[in-house]
């Protein structure tokens, strides 16, 4: 039986008095609604430290208002049940109800508000702001949060960062475990931590960047490898929004990839041609979509 804890205080307790104990612990940080993907990564957590503490908390501060933090699936019971079907099951769980204050003073309100004007001329602001918290502090991990996913989601590594750093001010973990599907959330996360384990050799050559201490947290951030659905999707609580057709879009993504891999293996080491291909895949993936659509 995992002990649940809601109360931030009770938690860091908690924590110190499983140090106290000698214990090591290793936190698993999710937004719930969970799948095989988490589960292993609490398997994988059972390889490094004593216990292990599960988090589940929905953060609004990764939202942006236009995303779906009011309709993300969640299923609190369940994910207790799926805990403890893990062997070894989960030592706590850290389900905090608000983990920014929501405190509110007329006042705060008129300046958050200007200041969320600004903000969303910029298109940077997510659904603490939106709400008026008077929330300031963020962690920002600057060129990593750039690219990629943080092209079209301006406040979402912010927010991760921000979220984690809170998590781990709470649990104290002495190591934490991030899966590496999400990859650009797992690196920048590594940037704050402590140190880098490398479990496969390609990832040497990152290794020192990867060193850095930029927070100076004594956390090691692991990672953990996908767990892909029998058709090679990898498991995501946003699937069961997915139409087949969706499903067979996304999955152009990992296919085409994969492809790649494999071409590169037999020795067709070309990049442009190896991109090309890779792209028109996925093109010709979303071209389908459209005729289903229309
Ligand atoms: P969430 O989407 O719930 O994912 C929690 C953790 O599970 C992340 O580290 C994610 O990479 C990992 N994960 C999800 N699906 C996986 C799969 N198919 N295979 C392997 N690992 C998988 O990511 C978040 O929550 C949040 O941004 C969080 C880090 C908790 C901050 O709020």
């Amino acid at each position: 039986e995992p002990v649940i804890f809601t109360e931030k205080d009770e938690m860091r307790k908690w924590s110190r008095s499983m140090r106290s104990q000698g214990k090591t612990i290793e936190l698993v940080p999710t937004i719930g609604y969970l799948h095989q993907g988490h589960l292993s990564l609490v398997d994988e957590a059972h390889k490094h430290a004593k216990v292990v503490v599960v988090s589940i908390y929905v953060n609004p501060g990764q939202f942006s208002p236009s995303e779906d933090l009011s309709t993300y699936p969640s299923d609190f019971h369940g994910d207790i049940l799926k805990l403890k079907s893990v062997p070894g099951g989960v030592d706590a769980v850290f389900a905090p109800k608000n983990l920014y204050d929501y405190r509110e003073s007329k006042k705060n309100e008129i300046d958050v508000d200007m200041e969320n004007k600004n903000s969303c001329k910029k298109g940077v602001v997510s659904c603490v702001e939106e709400r008026g918290i008077g929330h300031e502090t963020w962690v920002r991990v600057e060129k990593l949060e750039k690219g990629l996913c943080g092209k079209s989601r301006p406040v979402f590594f912010r927010g991760v960062a921000t979220i984690v750093c809170k998590l781990f001010n709470i649990v104290e973990p002495d190591v934490a475990v991030f899966g590496k599907k999400d990859y650009q959330q797992w690196r920048i996360i590594q940037r704050m931590g402590r140190h880098f384990t490398v479990p496969d050799p390609l990832f040497l050559a990152r290794m020192i960047g990867m060193l850095l201490r930029d927070l100076d947290f004594g956390i090691e951030i692991m990672g953990s490898d996908i767990v892909r659905d029998r058709d090679g999707l990898a498991l995501s609580s946003r699937n069961v929004h997915l139409s087949p057709e969706e499903r067979e879009k996304a999955l152009s993504i990992s296919r085409s990839l994969l492809k790649a891999k494999s071409d590169a293996k037999i020795g067709l080491v070309n990049c442009k041609e190896l991109t090309d291909t890779v792209v028109q895949t996925i093109t010709h993936a979303r071209c389908n979509r459209v005729i289903v659509e229309y």
